[in-house]
């Protein structure tokens, strides 16, 4: 995979000259609020953090790596708007989640519902995975919407302070998760019922 391309984004590798958006992107008072300890925090740590992803080689199609990470770009003017990054999940409710986060200035676009339905489609394509989750805030209204306009279903959560979106409302049980695992044994293993039954919201 090099690039995933939507009407108004491309969706690339980061690189180092991405610095300044990312530093925008992770320092923002609303990442602090809402992506809880996950991911770099001050310039510093975003640097460092930045240097280790772009040396990460990039994945391809027919691979089946851990995970992806995508500097989100506005096509008109080649700048990076945010970043969003898509992996193996540690709890058993989808193969993959994902994360996201756009620099202040360029949200309200719907640019990350947007990046979120494409890298979907393109990390089916390319790596043969199937199902994927969220999680956000009950008060992230634009998180919320995001994965519902990336066709994400809402489900149950057993959190009032935490609202969940599957891509699979049809597989929804653990165990079934467990038995698609076994037939992908790439796929990270996890306990079976962290995550409980799931069900339309
Ligand atoms: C989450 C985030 C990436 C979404 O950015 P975005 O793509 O610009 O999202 P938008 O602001 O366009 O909002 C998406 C939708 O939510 C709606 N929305 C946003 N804020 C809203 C609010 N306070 N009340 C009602 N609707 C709201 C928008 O109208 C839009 O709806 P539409 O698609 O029907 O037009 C961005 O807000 C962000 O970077 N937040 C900080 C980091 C973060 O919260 N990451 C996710 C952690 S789970």
């Amino acid at each position: 995979m090099t690039t995933v391309e939507t009407p108004r984004l491309v969706l690339r590798h980061p690189c180092l000259n991405d610095e300044e958006a990312m530093v925008d992107v992770w320092t923002d008072a609303a990442v602090a609020r809402f992506m809880d300890d996950f991911g770099p925090r001050t310039p510093t740590q975003v640097a460092t953090w930045l240097r280790e992803v772009c040396r990460t080689p990039e994945p391809h199609a027919g691979d089946r790596p851990g995970a992806v990470q995508f500097s989100v770009v506005e096509r008109t003017n080649d700048v990076c708007a945010g970043w969003l990054g898509l992996g193996e999940s540690t709890r058993c409710v989808a193969e993959w989640d994902f994360g996201y986060a756009l620099r202040p200035g360029r949200r309200g676009l719907g640019f990350m519902g947007e990046a979120l339905d494409a890298a979907i489609a393109a990390c089916r394509s390319s790596f043969g995975i199937e199902t994927f989750w969220g999680e956000c805030h009950a008060s992230n209204v634009a998180s919320a919407a995001t994965m519902l306009a990336a066709g994400l279903t809402e489900v149950e959560c057993g959190d009032v302070g935490s609202r969940r979106f599957v891509t699979h409302p049809d597989l929804t049980t653990g165990q079934e998760l467990q038995e698609k695992r076994h037939r992908h044994p790439a796929i990270l293993k996890t306990s079976v019922g962290d995550a409980g039954p799931l069900s339309h919201a």
